[in-house]
């Protein structure tokens, strides 16, 4: 070992041993008859000190270097006279008897700090120098922590890790692939899994019984915060089990973690089936750090007549005559809102990510009176028996929207969240898991003019929806289970179809002939004929389980060691690239 201690680990009662410490050059000042240099490593700064009396010449190789050289320093370990408390080894300085530089180093493009003056694109380029930084690294070593976490509670449950390969079969459902062209078969290619998902089904066929894999996943699709195209899935399966023992078994590997890295106690999570979900919260992931739940003022028609019983319709005003659904939220204690912040607040909703056509409001006034954006068609008893359906005390404001359902109840979902982060409501200190559960079968997709799976094609329906899948496919019900955190969805999972002839009836009903099938299938339908268990499972996105458990937050770049920015580009790589006219001819590419 070319170092004696790290840079993290020295404090007073080291004092008078003499060490040998290695690292880079984090900061240096020169008061004149002292030359001070923090020097940093993965563990902490320590800081060398020089003596322009006591040894000239060291002192004046110290100043000469420059930021992030490489450094290997010995010397005495002395109480400081200026102490700096908030730096574990803040009480001590080496008095540098001996300097030896290990490499020097350009300036770097931008500060190595907490706090840095580099841009996200520049940080990227440089992305080695950017994980020098402590609220970077530190991410990646807690990333470490809940790997380690997660695999202890596996291995203590009986689990297998178990690799499957990254080069497979093109088999497009959901997002797009990423392809490799074949040199051994000009014109052919593999496709990189967007999950292991028929694998570890196919383990299941095997006998394995309890699978998971900490595991790569690649998907060409369109970037978020919470989205790379290339991201890891803590993926699991297990034989033998009902939907009960998988939520089980999970969301004891989600306590175990957070009670490994956070110490956290996280209670029983909350069950919430899919149509509340959207119902109350306008989104299969809610937030529910708050309460804010959508309120509809259209009742679905009763048999007395359209809208009969609606606060809203008959009363003249055309866009909530006309409207499938109006429906609103209660903001606590907002009725002092300025036209100027309505305004803004409407510009917001009728942007193109949200698309709602206006915002109604009523405010309920401190001093009981209630004024709307509506007045025209409506007296106070009228806003009032609305204020009253929403709960609204004086001081309250209502904001409502009005549209097709589906969009609208979308819309408010996010109204929602938008009101909850400006009150402050998303406490970061807070954790609210929920089992978002009975998800529905399908999905149907306008373009396509199909069903599409919601989860994916090998999620099973409930034996009590069966007769609903040839009449009416839409109403059927999944077994399938979201694990959702602060309204982030960091898990779905399903119990699988086992059987080939159901498995079939799915593949037709998703649209495809039996030949398809079979040519993009056949391996896990003949599969199973041959003695597949009962089985279920799930996958959690590992990055956003780590940026979630670590620091409460949805954007995962910064808990990935080289991330790819937001048009699925390496900078620092220049990557993806052309590749040189041989490599295309090898492989039959023009
Ligand atoms: P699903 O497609 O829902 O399910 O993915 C499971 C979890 O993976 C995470 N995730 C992502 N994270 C970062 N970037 C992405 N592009 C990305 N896409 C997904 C999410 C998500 O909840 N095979 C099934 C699971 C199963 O049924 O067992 C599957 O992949 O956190």
């Amino acid at each position: 070992m070319l170092r004696s201690h790290t840079c993290g680990e020295l404090t007073l009662k080291n004092a008078g041993q003499t060490v040998t410490l290695c690292g880079w050059l984090a900061r240096s000042r020169d008061l004149g008859g002292m030359t001070f240099i923090d020097l940093r490593d993965r563990y902490g700064i320590t800081q060398l000190a020089f003596n322009m009396e006591t040894n000239k010449q060291l002192c004046e190789q110290a100043r000469k270097l420059g930021r992030e050289f490489v450094l290997k320093a010995s010397g005495k370990i002395a109480e400081r006279s200026s102490k700096n408390l908030k730096m574990p080894t803040g009480e001590i300085e080496i008095v540098v008897e001996k300097l030896e530089i290990l490499n020097e180093s350009k300036t770097p493009p931008f500060t190595i700090e907490d706090e840095t003056d580099g841009g996200d694109e520049l940080r990227m380029k440089y992305r080695y120098l950017d994980l020098r930084r402590s609220p970077v690294k530190n991410n990646l070593l807690q990333r470490h922590k809940v790997g380690q976490a997660v695999r202890e509670y596996f291995d203590s449950n009986g689990f297998a890790d178990v690799e499957t390969p990254f080069l497979i079969k093109s088999t497009p459902e959901g997002a797009r692939d990423f392809v490799v062209p074949s040199r051994l078969s000009p014109g052919d290619f593999y496709a990189l899994p967007q999950s292991p998902q028929t694998f570890k089904q196919l383990l299941m066929v095997s006998g394995f019984d309890r699978y998971y894999q900490i595991v790569r996943c690649f998907r060409d699709e369109d970037l978020r915060a919470d989205r790379q195209p290339e991201f890891t899935q803590i993926d699991c399966e297990m034989s033998f089990v009902e939907q009960e023992d998988v939520l089980n078994m999970f969301e004891g590997m989600v306590k175990h973690v957070f009670k490994k890295v956070r110490g956290l106690d996280l209670p029983k999570f909350t069950r919430m089936t899919y149509a509340d979900a959207m119902k109350y919260y306008g989104v299969d992931k809610p937030d529910i750090r708050f309460e804010m739940k959508i309120v509809d003022l259209t009742p679905s028609p009763s048999p007395q007549g359209e809208g009969s019983n609606s606060l809203v319709k008959g009363k003249g005003f055309k866009v909530y005559d006309d409207a499938e659904l109006v429906a609103g939220i209660c903001a606590k204690g907002c009725a002092e809102y300025t036209r100027k912040q309505l305004d803004e607040l409407t510009e917001w909703v009728k942007r193109p990510q949200i698309g709602a056509g206006g915002l109604g409001y009523i405010k309920y006034n401190t001093d009981g009176t209630l004024k709307s954006s509506f007045d025209k068609f409506f007296d106070a008893v009228g806003l009032k028996k609305i204020a009253d359906k929403f709960s609204a005390n004086a001081g309250d404001l209502i904001l409502i929207l009005a549209g097709p359902e589906a969009k609208t109840r979308k819309a408010l979902g996010a109204l929602r969240l938008e009101m909850g982060e400006r009150l402050g409501l998303r406490d970061k200190n807070k954790f609210e898991c929920i089992w978002v559960v009975d998800f529905p079968l399908f999905e149907w997709n306008e373009e396509e003019k199909r069903w599409f799976a919601m989860h994916h094609p090998f999620t099973s329906w409930k034996k009590e929806d069966e007769e609903l899948l040839n009449t009416n496919p839409g109403a059927v019900r999944a077994n399938a289970y979201d694990v959702v955190i602060n309204g982030v969805e960091l898990s779905s999972g399903s119990i699988r179809i086992h059987d080939r002839s159901q498995q079939e009836k799915m593949f037709n009903l998703l649209g495809l002939t039996q030949e398809e099938a079979n040519y993009k299938f056949g391996f896990i339908l003949n599969a199973f004929e041959y003695g597949a268990p009962p089985h279920g499972g799930i996958a959690f996105g590992f990055d956003r389980f780590c940026s979630m458990v670590i620091n409460n937050e949805d954007y995962i770049r910064d808990y990935i060691a080289f991330p790819k920015n937001n048009s699925g580009r390496d900078i620092m790589l220049d990557s993806p690239s052309q590749i040189d006219a041989k490599q295309k001819k090898d492989l039959g590419l023009k």
